[in-house]
């Protein structure tokens, strides 16, 4: 199960995410009636699965947006009415993500005691003058206290969120947000190049000038940074942009996106994937209670992927696993793409010869162009 939560306190200039502020929602949809609405397309889902044979929910991911704007009590509301339904199973992965300045050691403490068993904090960095570009609300040292706080409230499962290649960052200002990671005990880290997505009051400051573009062999240099600095520390890289401490701490359900599975995803916006039918909500938080109110589903569309389209997606996502992607997913051009992959140094000769396509870390820095060079 995906849970959407789209509001937050302000928005950071580089986010283009489903997401509103109490300005930007007006008179429409409210925080305070936001649990409801979901729990509406909860009893939905029940009625539309319920032919279906149980299956327990493995993993439950809240994700925003702020989750953590929302008081516990929703939250734990919200969990507890998806185990009342289906199930949850006795291992099962439960995430949310939070603002490292939306929680408080007394709120971590009962997300854990609600069931959550992963907090997952966007860090971004620890340089104050990143953080100043980023338009991030907390201090330097908010997200690795928060970190600790959520080790100290029973989490064994924290990740991290960093993005490099902010304009002005230096390679000593990631190289400290590395530190801040590990010291902090997280078990996982998510480190993203910072994306310039259309429409953000990022892109506008760029486009005039006042901000540089940021520069793809910069990029690569942090990203060969964060790779150095995690495996030095004990992490392990099990996706292009994921680490992980221990085999059990990497993100199931981010797994179960990458790997084909089965997800609904409620609230606006959120998009579900349940025996190879994809749809989507409407994305506007006042449009998806109203068709709730109504009896109405908040679907917007749908769609059945061709055979070749379910091809090309697995091999976009499977090749940025660790444990890549067999080769006879491939057709007769695409293994030829592959062999020369090996022989250029981006895919890992070993495990080729094993019959698979496994990235290099050269390989992770282009991922994306070895990804064109095997489809079709
Ligand atoms: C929903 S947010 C995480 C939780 C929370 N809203 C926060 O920001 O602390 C998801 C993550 O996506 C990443 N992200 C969002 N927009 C991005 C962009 N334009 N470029 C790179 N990473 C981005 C950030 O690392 C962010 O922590
Ligand atoms: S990065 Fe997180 S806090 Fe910032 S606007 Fe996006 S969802 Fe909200």
């Amino acid at each position: 199960m995906y849970v959407h939560v789209p509001f937050c306190a302000s928005r950071c200039g580089y986010c283009d995410f489903n997401t509103y502020t109490a300005q930007e929602l007006g008179g429409g949809a409210s925080r305070d009636g936001y649990a409801d609405t979901v729990l509406a397309e909860l009893a939905l889902a029940a009625r539309v699965l319920g032919d279906r044979p149980p299956r327990r929910v493995e993993t439950v991911f809240v994700g925003g947006g702020t989750p953590t704007l929302l008081p516990a009590d929703d939250l734990a509301r919200i969990l507890d009415a998806i185990d009342r339904t289906w199930g949850l199973a006795a291992d099962a992965e439960v995430t949310t993500e939070a603002n490292p300045e939306s929680v408080t050691p007394a709120s971590l403490k009962e997300l854990r005691a609600a069931g959550y068993t992963r907090i997952s904090l966007g860090m971004q960095s620890v340089a104050p003058g990143v953080l100043a570009v980023l338009d991030r609300r907390h201090s330097a040292g908010r997200a690795t206290a928060a970190a600790l706080e959520a080790r100290d409230a029973g989490f064994d499962h924290v990740n991290l969120d960093l993005i490099y290649g902010t304009p002005g960052e230096r390679p000593e200002d990631f190289a400290a947000s590395l530190d801040q990671v590990v010291a902090a005990g997280a078990d996982h880290v998510s480190a993203y190049a910072l994306i310039v997505e259309d429409g953000t009051r990022l892109a506008a400051r760029m486009r005039r000038g006042e901000l540089p573009y940021p520069d793809d062999d910069v990029a690569a240099d942090r990203y060969l940074a964060a790779e150095a600095a995690l495996d030095a520390a004990g992490f392990s890289w099990y996706e292009v942009s994921n680490w992980a401490r221990t085999p059990s701490g990497r993100c199931r359900h981010n797994l179960l996106y990458w790997t084909g599975g089965d997800w609904w995803g409620l609230g606006p916006g959120a998009h579900s994937h349940v025996g190879g039918v994809r749809w989507w909500n409407v994305k506007h938080p006042t449009a998806y209670a109203q068709r709730l109110a109504a009896g109405r589903s908040p679907g917007l569309a749908r769609e059945v992927l061709t055979a070749d389209e379910a091809r090309m997606e697995e091999v976009m996502l499977r090749l940025r696993l660790a444990d890549g992607l067999p080769l006879d997913v491939l057709d007769d051009a695409g293994r030829a793409a592959a062999a020369r992959a090996v022989t250029d140094g981006l895919l890992a000769a070993p495990a080729h010869a094993a019959g698979r396509a496994v990235l290099t870390l050269r390989g992770r820095l282009l991922a994306d162009a070895v990804v064109r060079d095997l489809l079709p």
